[in-house]
């Protein structure tokens, strides 16, 4: 008998159960015409999971996660939580399921499709082409350092917080963007402030260490401001960039916007090897779409195919759901953060039915 794939399924809040209806309905796609089989299994998560147990991320839903062979998740947060103890807001969830499952790497990959080149703020000369890997450290840096907090220091209130890199931290980061690049076009750029800051100069210091066993890899170093803006003035300098979890959080909605929007980064946050990883769309919650049938499901459907491809091992199938996104966006289908003239604009669940339609009618046979 074949595997059945389990797979956590954390809608959230906002958009998110919208969004992750459509990638369900990509992956039954892909089930049906491969022969492949996952079991769903729904979770809380954010304020979803607030609102029913008092909690963001309840103890059933990380039993469940770990339990499984994937996650899958929607989107947290809503501005009804923004008044909420930061102890208990929904973006806590999310950081502490990427905390207990140990999900140090994010790979966030922006690649420009070239159907989608005049949905572009940028030239289309700028963009055209564009494939670039963020590889974000996810579980430490200053989203986790401690102490930090706000108090009273020499009479008034006074903000805090670390940013703190061990050596073993940066190490398992930058080895893996190395191994990354080495399938790819071997070049990576390492993002950093060691100009200012001490945690940064620790950086550099590791990734030197480990570039000599990749001497295949082309290596650069650059400052975090400069890399912001060599992200607009020429994007298709970059293969892979290696960065921490803060500037990678920015740097990775920067590039978003080369491929023409936010709605269509997809992200995977893997483990050591043989833990659960989880998959979510790079954008938030948008909660002022919510239950709109409006915002664009392509992000949340591609990080299923990279769910696919790293947890399953299944490239094909990965591949089948990249191919019909392309062909659905050839085709003229577009939701309204995309829309170009002449396209036919289209809701967040029909973009899901024509994917999912695509896949089930394509011709495999030769592939
Ligand atoms: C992201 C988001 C999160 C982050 C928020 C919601 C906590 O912006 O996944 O990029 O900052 O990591
Ligand atoms: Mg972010």
């Amino acid at each position: 008998m074949s595997k059945t794939y389990k797979i956590a399924v954390l809608p959230g809040d906002g958009i998110g159960p919208e969004i992750i209806a459509q990638g369900i309905k990509t992956l039954n796609a892909v089930s049906e015409k491969f022969g492949v089989d996952f079991e769903f299994n729904e979770g809380l998560i954010g304020g979803a999971a607030i609102d029913a147990e008092g909690v963001p991320l309840p103890d059933s839903t990380l039993e469940l996660a770990k339990g499984s062979d994937a996650v899958y998740l929607g989107a947290i947060g809503d501005w009804k939580y923004d008044t909420l103890d930061p102890a208990i807001r929904p973006e806590r969830g999310l950081l502490k399921i990427r905390k207990e499952l140990n999900l140090f790497a994010n790979l966030r990959p922006a690649v420009v499709y070239d159907d989608l080149i005049s949905s572009s703020t940028l030239k289309e000369e700028a963009v055209k082409g564009v494939d670039i890997m963020i590889v974000r450290e996810l579980t430490s840096g200053i989203y986790f350092g401690e102490p930090k907090g706000i108090e009273e220091r020499d009479g008034e209130k006074t903000g805090f917080n670390n940013m703190i890199y061990k050596e073993s931290e940066i190490e398992r980061i930058v080895r893996l963007a190395f191994d990354i690049a080495m399938k790819r076009r071997k070049k990576l750029c390492s993002v950093d402030k060691a100009n200012v800051l001490d945690v940064s100069r620790l950086w550099r210091e590791v990734v030197e260490r480990v570039a000599a066993g990749f001497p295949e890899v082309e290596l650069n170093h650059m400052y975090v401001d400069n890399a912001a803006m060599q992200l607009i003035r020429n994007p298709k300098q970059f293969d892979v960039i290696v960065t921490g979890n803060m500037f990678g959080d920015i740097l990775s909605d920067e590039a978003s916007m080369l491929t023409g929007s936010l709605g269509m980064l997809a992200s995977a946050s893997l483990s050591t090897k043989g833990g659960t990883a989880m998959y979510e769309p790079s954008h938030g919650s948008a909660p002022k779409y919510k239950g709109l049938d409006k915002v664009n499901p392509i992000a949340t459907i591609m990080s299923a195919a990279m769910m696919l491809k790293y947890s399953f091992n299944m490239d094909k199938e990965a591949d089948a759901i990249d191919r019909a996104v392309q062909q659905v966006l050839k085709d003229g289908y577009r939701t309204y953060d995309i829309m170009n003239e002449g396209c036919t604009r289209v809701g967040t669940s029909q973009m899901g039915d024509l994917i999912s339609g695509k896949i089930k009618e394509m011709n495999f046979a030769l592939s």
